[in-house]
Formats: structure tokens, C-alpha cells, sequence
């Protein structure tokens, strides 16, 4: 069993989004995987995530409106094999927190770009392109990393 943890600042947008799509992979390739995903921030302890992510990902065949965002704690660093941060302040969070070694999904197909923080977006504009990033690295991190 390989434990993924993936970390943003609300996880309500981006996290989520991560933890959805690696989830559907390990199903559909059956891999023996525990994904789980929390925010930096404490602000949206317990809430569902954002509607745009709620939508995006139903365009992509994923359920995510059950999900409820939680905190990153330092058992998490204890717990997962790999924390995966979405931007570099999340990494700095982490890295502040005492967690060793965060890795950046945008490492893993987007030549360590940030995945956009969509909270501010207006609107539904650019959750897609989130979403494609999103989906990129997490395959392409699957591929690298679990799938040996
Ligand atoms: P996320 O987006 O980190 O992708 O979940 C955000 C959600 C909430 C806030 C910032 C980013 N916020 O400032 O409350």
C-alpha cells in the first residue's frame, strides 16, 4: 500500500481535484493506493468543495461532492509516503510544518509550474485548465512513481 497525500491552501479547489483523479486511477488499474487530500489553510475545515471543482470534475466523470476539507497535521507527514504540494507556497507551508520532502505536482508533466490557485477565478473560466493540469501530473506522477 502506497499513501499519497495531496496539499493546497483551502482544500476546496485544487486538492480535491488531485485526490479525485488519482483515486479513479488506482480503481481503473487497480493499484493498491491510499489518496487523501487536505489544505495548508484552516479556513474551510469541514466544507464540501468549491461548486466550479464540484462541476469540472463531474464534467470529467468524478464525484467529489462528498469530499470535506481538512488540515494538513504533522501525522500526515508520518502517515503518507508522498505529500504533494499543488504551488510553491503550499511546499513552503509544508516545508515550515517540518514536512522533509513536499514534492510539486507541477514537477510531474508542467516543468514544476504552479497549478493556478482558481479561488479568485472569475467565475467557471480556467477551472478546465486546472482540471487538465491536475490530470497530467497525477497520471504522469502514477506512471513515475507507482506504477514501476
Ligand atoms: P484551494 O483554493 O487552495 O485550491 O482549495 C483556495 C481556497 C480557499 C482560499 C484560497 C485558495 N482561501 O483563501 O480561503
Amino acid at each position: 500500500m502506497t499513501r499519497i497525500l495531496f496539499v493546497c491552501l483551502g482544500n476546496i479547489c485544487r486538492s480535491p481535484l488531485a485526490q479525485a483523479v488519482a483515486q479513479d486511477l488506482a480503481l481503473t488499474h487497480q493499484l493498491d493506493l491510499e489518496v487523501d487530500s487536505a489544505g495548508t489553510g484552516h479556513w474551510h475545515v469541514g466544507e464540501a468543495p468549491c461548486q466550479n471543482s464540484i462541476v469540472v470534475a463531474s464534467q470529467n466523470g468524478l464525484d467529489i461532492s462528498s469530499y470535506k476539507a481538512r488540515q494538513v497535521t504533522q501525522k500526515d507527514f508520518e502517515h503518507f509516503d508522498f505529500v504533494i504540494g499543488l504551488d510553491e507556497s503550499n511546499i513552503s507551508n509544508l516545508k515550515a510544518m517540518g514536512c522533509l520532502h513536499p514534492l510539486k505536482l507541477g514537477d510531474f508533466g508542467f516543468n514544476g509550474q504552479d497549478v493556478p490557485d482558481p479561488y479568485f477565478f472569475n467565475g467557471f473560466e480556467g477551472f478546465d485548465k486546472v482540471f487538465s493540469m491536475i490530470e497530467t501530473c497525477v497520471k504522469n506522477f502514477i506512471k513515475e512513481k507507482i506504477i514501476t
